[in-house]
């Protein structure tokens, strides 16, 4: 992970995550990054600017007013020599400060002020970050081109669970290539599928499936950390968007096929989804009554969106991914040919469905490339590498 000669400012806001900014810090300055910190008082209550300044080999900026004793401009020309401006983590107030255009300090000033990229990685309690002023601002950060680092779910410093807790310095540091255009799909379009479909049966049942979406968000991940711009097509699901990727949410096979042909042209079209093969031909425009006897659900056949992509006379490069519950090498082969994919990963559905590890085999003309089994953010980063390979 190469940040080399990029100038990053560091912001670092109050919250308990804020020692976890020390080997933040680390892993930018190992990734080749010319590192300044800047704190705010809130920041100084958690850990102190020693530790960062040791960190950095630099002295950690703490005061506008300080600041102020060069030729006062210290926040115009920090920020216009920077890169990147990195807040983590970014609390709830300091986002509210953002979304408002507030510079009541050094590094709210930076903000404002600034001529280079702003990324943000929040951490809050998760009441916090899904409280609607958040909800409020985050939109408005999202307009005004900020992009957004997480948060992660899991468990928090307050004893809860949710989602608030900052992503891990190392997915952060990970994200920073491709924020800054340096990734290997710099300048590539690459548009995923995820998740299960919902096929409606009445207004309130339908046909699904277990996948969780946990391997095409991780895949999305992986394309935005390699520069790409992430267009990510996503069935029901309960994940939060991946750093650097747009969302749109579908229900069913119909509205995912929709949605995909909507985004095209793309260079790369990676189908993760778990689409039903099949819907109900007419759904109960009302709750279907309970009754004692036998129930008969017509079923048609959904479109293939992936085989029709590829179809296509200026497809995108496309991958697909194939879940067996048996004979997965012989299987998951025939359907490679079948749908014309120059890439696809087989997996076993037993052992992958809902999972965070999965064990992969990638197909291709090439033949058969096996992953042993590893977290899904691996494996879809070691699919990314592969695929970049096929592209040159
Ligand atoms: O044929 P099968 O459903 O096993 O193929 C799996 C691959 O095809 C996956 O990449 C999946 O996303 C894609 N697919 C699709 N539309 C369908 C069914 C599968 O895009 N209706």
């Amino acid at each position: 992970m190469s940040l080399a000669n990029k100038k990053i400012i560091l912001g670092v806001t109050g919250g308990i995550a804020a020692y976890k900014a020390a080997e933040l810090c680390r892993l930018l300055i190992k990734a080749g990054a010319d590192v300044r910190v800047v704190m705010t008082a809130a920041a100084q209550q958690f850990i102190g600017p020693l530790t960062f300044q040791a960190l950095s080999g630099k002295p950690v900026l703490t005061s506008l007013w300080d600041a102020a004793s060069g030729d006062g401009m210290e926040h115009i020309h920090l920020s216009r020599e920077a890169d990147l401006l990195l807040v983590a983590p970014a609390s709830a107030d300091f986002l509210a400060k953002l979304a408002h255009g507030r510079a009541d300090d050094l590094l709210s000033t930076l903000c404002l002020a600034r001529a280079c990229k702003l990324a943000v990685a929040p951490a809050m309690n998760r009441e916090m970050w899904s409280a609607a002023p958040t909800r409020r601002n985050l939109e408005q950060l999202q307009v005004d081109g900020v992009s957004l680092l997480g948060p992660a779910a899991g468990e928090q410093a307050c004893g809860e669970t949710g989602l608030g807790r900052m992503l891990e310095p190392a997915d952060i540091v990970a994200a920073l290539p491709g924020l800054l255009g340096a990734g290997p799909l710099a300048g590539k379009r690459v548009l995923i599928t995820a998740g299960p479909t919902f096929e409606a049966i009445d207004p309130v049942r339908g046909l699904t499936n277990l996948s969780s979406g946990k391997m095409g968000y991780a895949v999305a991940q992986a394309a935005a950390e390699a520069g790409a711009e992430v267009c990510l097509v996503s069935g029901p699901t309960c994940l939060a968007t991946p750093a650097g990727a747009r969302r749109i949410d579908v229900q069913s096979a119909a509205d995912m096929r929709r949605a995909v042909l909507a985004e095209l042209p793309a260079d790369v079209f990676i189908a993760v989804a778990a689409v039903a093969d099949y819907r109900v031909d007419v759904a109960a425009a009302q709750k279907i009554k309970k009754s004692t006897d036998a129930m008969t659900l017509q079923l048609v056949a959904n479109p293939d969106i992936l085989a029709e992509v590829a179809a296509l006379p200026h497809a995108p490069f496309c991958v697909g991914f194939a879940a067996e519950t048996e004979r997965l090498a012989e299987q998951a082969e025939a359907k490679r040919l079948k749908k014309k994919l120059p890439l696809l990963v087989g997996n076993l559905a037993q052992d992958t469905l809902g999972q965070d590890t999965a064990e992969l085999v990638l197909f291709d003309d090439r033949g058969q490339h096996r992953l042993p089994r590893a977290d899904k953010l691996i494996q879809a980063r070691a699919l990314i590498r592969h695929l970049v390979n096929h592209l040159n």
